[in-house]
């Protein structure tokens, strides 16, 4: 069976104190009620170690958003997969449609992005996802199976066991607008299959298939009842102890 995750995406927000001050918060209140999910935060690059150190890794597990296409050496400015893994965090979120769309990261440095992360023992929240003209033009299972081809359908089994897809339509992010649990169970359904058709039946049973798009407390469970969403992947709502417990508590 797929393991059952809550992931907050941090993005681009609070600054070093602020967000410590999130973790600590969260940590405390996973403490005194424990998660019935894998709960995973993703932050900036600068907040990793500390968040790592602070936090108690059976009920949060810590995140990058993002590391470098390259191993190491005259990249400045970049992170390298290898340095993100020595903070003592365990996942890096890859392929989001931010950094496809704003950063131009194509299949081809995001397929870069994932062999990196992986031989340097990172596992990857792999976000693929429709925008609005293309879930208009009913092309949301066509754009899904390119984007899971082009960057992570070259990986092994026991690779792709490190892989948790997060089905993230452009559309629903940060809008305001999600999409329904019967549109979101559809197109989980079918990203299952396409796991299925490459993996087996085995390895796309036990894949994570997370939900994403102005997901929040009020939603949440709805989504989360759903036979093929294994959780969600939160951005806005990750940004407030309430709010993200809220999520975290749907799976109670
Ligand atoms: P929102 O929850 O703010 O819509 O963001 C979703 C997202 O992009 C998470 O990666």
């Amino acid at each position: 069976m797929a393991k059952k995750i809550v992931a907050g995406n941090w993005k681009m927000n609070k600054n070093l104190q602020e967000g410590m001050e999130l973790a600590q918060g969260l940590n405390e209140a996973l403490a005194a009620d424990k998660p019935n999910c894998e709960v995973i935060i993703c932050t900036p690059f600068i907040h990793l170690a500390k968040v790592s150190e602070a936090v108690n890794h059976e009920n949060i597990k810590v995140g990058a958003e993002n590391c470098a296409d390259k191993a190491s050496g005259a990249y400045t400015g970049e992170v390298s997969a290898e340095m993100v893994k020595s903070t003592g965090c365990e996942y890096v979120i890859l392929g989001h449609s931010e950094r496809r769309e704003y950063y131009n990261e194509t299949p081809e440095i995001l397929k870069e992005k994932v062999d990196l992360a992986l031989a340097n023992g990172l596992k990857i929240l792999f976000c693929i996802g429709e925008s609005l003209a293309q879930r208009e033009a009913n092309e949301q299972e066509a754009v899904c199976k390119a984007e899971l081809e082009g960057s992570v359908f070259h990986l092994s089994a026991e690779q792709f066991a490190n892989i948790v897809i997060a089905y993230e339509p452009i559309w629903a992010i940060g809008t305001g607008k999600t999409a329904t649990a019967e549109q979101a169970e559809e197109i989980h359904a079918y990203i299952r299959s396409c796991v299925a058709e490459k993996y087996g039946a085995e390895v796309a049973a036990n894949t994570s298939i997370l939900y994403g798009g102005s997901c929040k407390a009020s939603n949440a469970p709805e989504l989360f009842a759903k036979p093929d969403i294994d959780g969600g992947l939160i951005g806005g709502a990750s940004l407030k102890v309430a709010d993200f417990k809220g999520i975290i508590d749907a799976w109670k």
